[in-house]
C-alpha cells in the first residue's frame, strides 16, 4: 500500500542487540532482505577526523561569506489556492510560508528516508531473535514500534554515519514554487475543539539539527528535528499564532506578524529550525525573550522560501479520544502514533563522533514526534506551565 507514496522510508529496522535479528529493507519496499543477527551497536566508523573538520571549517567560512554577502537565492513567488479534500480552504489559505537561511542543513529537509529503526533497550528484545516488527516498516505501520516499551527507546537511526555526510543530509531543497518535489516534508494537523475554535499545527520535519555554538563548540546536534508553528482560528479566521522555539516558542496576534498575502511568515532558524516571526539574529537563552545578542545565538535570513502546504501529509487529531485521522485519504497516521524517537540515539562518549563541553554533548537524541507537541492545548502556547504571553508586535 504504501510503495511509491511520496515521503516514505527507507526504513531498515534493526535490532540493537545480539539474539535479536536484523532486518534491513531496500528503498522502495518490494522486498526485505534479513540480515541476520545483529552485531553491538557501537561500530562506528569515523573517516579521517582531522581533514573532515579542515574541509568543513573552510566550508563553513565559504558559505558564511557568501550568506552575509552573496545575492539573495530566494524563490520565484507564486500564488497557487490549494485544495485538499478533507481539510477547511482556510488552513490553507492562512497557512505558513518559511524563509530558510543559506547554509547547509538550514534547508534540509528529509523525504524519510534512509533510516532505519533501532531498538536500544534489551527489553524489547523477544526469545529466539524473533520480534514482532512491522515488516516493511512504512510510515503507515510505524506506531507498531510502540510494542517496545511502549516506544520509547526505539530510534530511528541513520543507515549512514552522520559525519560521513551522507546526501540525506542535504535534504531536499524546495523548488521554485517552495514546493519539496519527491519528498513529503511537512504534517498539518487540525485540531476542531468546536464551537468554532481551530488549531492547525504546521509540522516541519528536518533530517538534522545543528546546535548552536558556544565558545567555539557546537552542541546539541541531533538527526531528526520536529519544529511547528500553529495557527488559532476562531470561526474559519486567524486570531493567534505561535513559533516554535527550543522547547518553547513565542505567540503573537495573528494581525502582528509579517505575511505573504494572507500568510504568515517563519523564519526558520539556520540550524535549529526554531521559528521566528523576524529575521536577524535571535538570543535565546532567556526562555520567551529574544535579545539581538547573547550567548545562546539563533540566525534567521530571508533565505529560500518553502512553502509546506504543498508537500504535507494531512491529519485531524481529535482531542476527546486522543486520536489521529486520515484528513486527505492518502496520509500515514501510523507515523503520527509512533512514539518512538526520530532519530539516532545520543552517542556515548566513547563513540569519536561524540564530543562533551561543561556537561553538554554535541550530539543529542533525535525528538519526539508531533504527537508530543501538546496538540490539545488550551492556550495557543502549549500547556507547559510557562507563562503565555501573547504579543500584539513582532519587537522583543
Ligand atoms: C507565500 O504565500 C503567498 C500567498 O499568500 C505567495 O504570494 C508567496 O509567493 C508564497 N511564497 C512561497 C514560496 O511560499
Ligand atoms: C504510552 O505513552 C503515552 C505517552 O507518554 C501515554 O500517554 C500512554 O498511556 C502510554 N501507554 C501505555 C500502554 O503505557
Ligand atoms: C472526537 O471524538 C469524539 C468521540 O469519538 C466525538 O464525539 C467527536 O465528535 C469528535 N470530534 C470531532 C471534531 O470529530
Ligand atoms: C483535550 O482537551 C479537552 C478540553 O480541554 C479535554 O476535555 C480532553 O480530555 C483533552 N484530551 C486529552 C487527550 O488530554
Ligand atoms: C475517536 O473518535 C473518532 C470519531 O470522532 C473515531 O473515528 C475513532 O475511531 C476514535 N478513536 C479512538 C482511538 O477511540
Amino acid at each position: 500500500m504504501a510503495v511509491g507514496k511520496l515521503g516514505t522510508m527507507d526504513s531498515d529496522l534493526e535490532k540493537a542487540f545480539p539474539r535479536c535479528a536484523t532486518l534491513k529493507y531496500d528503498t522502495h519496499f518490494q522486498s526485505s532482505k534479513p540480515l541476520g543477527r545483529c552485531e553491538s551497536t557501537a561500530k562506528w566508523k569515523f573517516v579521517g577526523s582531522a581533514m573532515y573538520y579542515k574541509i568543513m571549517a573552510s566550508l563553513a567560512g565559504f558559505i558564511l561569506l557568501l550568506w552575509q554577502y552573496g545575492p539573495p537565492l530566494r524563490a520565484r513567488p507564486f500564488f497557487q489556492p490549494r485544495q485538499v479534500s478533507g481539510i477547511a480552504n482556510y488552513i490553507l489559505e492562512y497557512g505558513m510560508n518559511l524563509s530558510y537561511g543559506l547554509v547547509r542543513r538550514t534547508r534540509a529537509i528529509l523525504p524519510l528516508r534512509h533510516f532505519r529503526a533501532s531498538r536500544k533497550h534489551t527489553s524489547g528484545c523477544q526469545p529466539h531473535g524473533r520480534t514482532k516488527s512491522p515488516s516493511p516498516l512504512t510510515l503507515d505501520n510505524l506506531h507498531e514500534l510502540n510494542i517496545f516499551n511502549n516506544g520509547s527507546g526505539v530510534y530511528l537511526t541513520s543507515d549512514i554515519d552522520v559525519t560521513e555526510e551522507p546526501n540525506w543530509l542535504d535534504g531536499i531543497v524546495p523548488d521554485s514554487v517552495g514546493k519539496t518535489v519527491g519528498a513529503i516534508s511537512a504534517a498539518i494537523i487540525v485540531n476542531d475543539h468546536g464551537e468554532g475554535l481551530v488549531d492547525a499545527f504546521y509540522m516541519y520535519f528536518y533530517a538534522y539539527n545543528m546546535g548552536n555554538t558556544v565558545l567555539f563548540q557546537e552542541l546539541g546536534d541531533h538527526i531528526g528535528d520536529w519544529e511547528h508553528n500553529m495557527v488559532r482560528f476562531q470561526d474559519g479566521k486567524p486570531t493567534d499564532i505561535w513559533y516554535s522555539q527550543h522547547g518553547n516558542g513565542e505567540a503573537y496576534n495573528f494581525d502582528a506578524v509579517e505575511k505573504m498575502g494572507k500568510r504568515p511568515v517563519s523564519y526558520s532558524a539556520r540550524g535549529s529550525h526554531a521559528n521566528y516571526a523576524t529575521k536577524g539574529t535571535h538570543d535565546h537563552t532567556i526562555p520567551d525573550l529574544n535579545l539581538p545578542i547573547g550567548p545562546l545565538q539563533d540566525y534567521c535570513s530571508q533565505g529560500m522560501l518553502w512553502d509546506p502546504t504543498l508537500s504535507s501529509y494531512f491529519y485531524k487529531y481529535n482531542g476527546t479520544n486522543n486520536s489521529f485521522s486520515d484528513a486527505d485519504g492518502n496520509s500515514p497516521v501510523g507515523a503520527m502514533l509512533f512514539r518512538g524517537k526520530w532519530g539516532d540515539q545520543q552517542y556515548p562518549m566513547s563513540d569519536k563522533r561524540q564530543k562533551g563541553f561543561f556537561g553538554f554533548k554535541k550530539f543529542v537524541s533525535g525528538p519526539t514526534g508531533p504527537w508530543d507537541k501538546q496538540l490539545n492545548r488550551t492556550k495557543v502556547c502549549p500547556d507547559n506551565g510557562i507563562l503565555c504571553i501573547v504579543r500584539g508586535s513582532v519587537a522583543p
